[in-house]
């Protein structure tokens, strides 16, 4: 709120009394003298001098105390609890001195308030920087930071120099050569053990002379681990893709070399290689066609979600595909649909393949006499983890169970990996792309589904497709 100034208020200083008194000595030293020679009586003399001293203190007072009031003003504004337009002086100069200052006042106050929200929105624009950025001062020291760093580096982050919160050799020493001037900027990628063991880019930046403040440096990191795990992720593709593709090329190429020389006229050895150089190729083109339709769906060419699906018979048709197999294994297939299935929307021919896919797998790795179970049900909502681009709302759920030991997590979270398949599964010659699960869990995504896996030692292992009964 702010204060009235009363100018008005009469108050007679010692100081005024003072002023009007040594104003009026000289014209004392005059009455004295006159009297002293005689010129006029010293009672007329004293009495002039009286009237001289309230003449000058009625010039001084209001000049003084407009004064006085002015310099209140001047501490009540500088406090910021005045109001410029409170103020009301009757002398010309004094009124014209409170205006001038007014003026300035004002100035400051508009000056302070766009540097205020340009302070602000800089802030604001800091903040929303997605990449961590920490300012530094000559010593290292952590003047300023924005809250993709905070979430990166913790909240005490001030009390920290740049060297307590990352102990990797060459980015101190990149941060320490722009810090003493020996470069005016550093680039580096370099492990961080203490955040996981991330790789950041860390680009280091020295601030112009000029800038006020503290700040000498400014560093900015990129997390650079999941572009780099991405590009692993792809050579590791290619390698196990061409690996995948050479061995039936180098068992075909062996079998012509050995028909063409040692068992060029051996019948029987003839239909045997012939017959292993066919399963071969077989193979060779299997996998093809499965890279092909992964890299459809990676891709995003996926076909247009339109077909109304009926679940029912999507199962009947691939337990009748798989009964040969299941005969060969004497494995039983059992079916139990819980509830009404509603048909759901997507594409059809993409749905058979996974479920078949599934069953396949059932099939093919559990142990022999044993029973592969199939459960079609219907549920209120889809399983997620947070950030998966799964439909909202109700959905069929198909569960795969077959018997066999219980497999650990890290294999678990590994098995829809391209090419990945279990070591005791190779050990046994099981044959397989590993490239089935990834192109189910691609094509359950692609329809706004999940698939979740889980295995027990008493019920071995299930595989859950989830769809959603309307597509969004
Ligand atoms: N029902 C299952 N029971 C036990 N292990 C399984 C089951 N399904 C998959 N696995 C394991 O997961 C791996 C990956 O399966 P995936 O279906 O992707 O490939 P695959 O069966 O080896 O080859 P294919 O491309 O011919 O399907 C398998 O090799 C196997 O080790
Ligand atoms: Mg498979």
């Amino acid at each position: 709120m702010a204060k009235r100034l009363n100018t008005k208020k009469i108050n007679l200083n010692p100081q005024y009394l003072r002023r009007a008194f040594i104003l009026s000595v000289p014209i004392a030293v005059i009455f004295i003298g006159l009297s002293f020679f005689g010129f006029i009586s010293t009672k007329i003399s004293l009495l002039c001098f009286a009237v001289t001293i309230v003449s000058n203190l009625l010039l001084i007072f209001p000049i003084s105390s407009e004064l006085g009031a002015l310099r209140c003003y001047i501490q009540a504004l500088a406090g910021g609890t005045a109001d410029e337009a409170v103020i009301k002086l009757s002398e010309k100069d004094t009124r014209e001195l409170a205006q001038a200052i007014t003026a300035v006042h004002k100035l400051w106050a508009l000056k302070n308030d766009t540097l205020e929200a340009q302070t602000l929105s800089d802030a604001a624009v800091f903040d929303t920087l997605p990449d961590p950025i920490l300012m530094l001062d000559s010593e290292g020291g952590i003047t300023n930071f924005n809250r993709a760093a905070e979430l990166l580096l913790g909240k005490n982050i001030l009390t920290h120099s740049i060297d307590r919160l990352f102990s990797t050799n060459i980015f101190i020493a990149a941060v320490e050569k722009v810090l003493k001037g020996r470069s005016d900027s550093e680039s580096i990628l370099f492990h961080a053990p203490e955040y996981s063991n991330r790789r950041f880019y860390a680009h280091i930046t020295k601030l112009p002379h000029h800038l006020k403040g503290r700040a000498a440096a400014v560093v900015s990191f990129y997390d650079a681990s999941k572009a780099l795990s991405l590009e692993k992720m792809q050579s590791d593709f290619v390698a196990n893709a061409s690996h995948e593709l050479r061995t039936p090329l180098s068992v075909i190429s062996g079998f012509i070399e050995t028909l063409q020389t040692t068992a060029h006229d051996d019948e029987d050895a003839r239909d045997a290689f012939l017959g292993i150089m066919k399963e071969q190729t077989e193979y060779m083109s299997t996998l093809i066609d499965d890279l092909l339709s992964l890299s459809r769906l990676e891709m995003g060419q996926n076909k247009e979600l339109k077909d109304r699906i009926d679940l029912h018979e999507v199962i009947d048709d691939i337990t009748q595909a798989l009964k040969i197999k299941a005969f060969q294994r004497s494995i039983s297939i059992n079916v139990n649909e819980l509830n009404h299935i509603p048909k759901i929307i997507g594409d059809n021919q993409q749905i058979h393949q996974v479920l078949q896919n599934l069953l396949d797998n059932a099939v093919k790795y559990a142990p022999e006499n044993s029973e592969v179970k199939i459960e079609l049900k219907t549920v209120p909502e889809i399983p997620a983890k947070s950030g998966q681009n799964i439909a909202a709302g109700r959905a069929v759920s198909i569960a795969f169970n077959n018997k066999g030991p219980k497999i650990n997590k890290e294999d678990l979270a590994r098995l829809t990996e391209k090419f990945y398949r279990m070591q005791i599964h190779k050990d046994m010659k099981i044959k397989g792309t590993g490239l089935g699960l990834s192109i189910a869990k691609q094509v359950v995504l692609h329809h706004h589904g999940n698939l979740t896996v889980s295995s027990t030692a008493y019920n071995g292992i299930t595989f859950t497709v989830y769809l959603p009964v309307k597509q969004s």
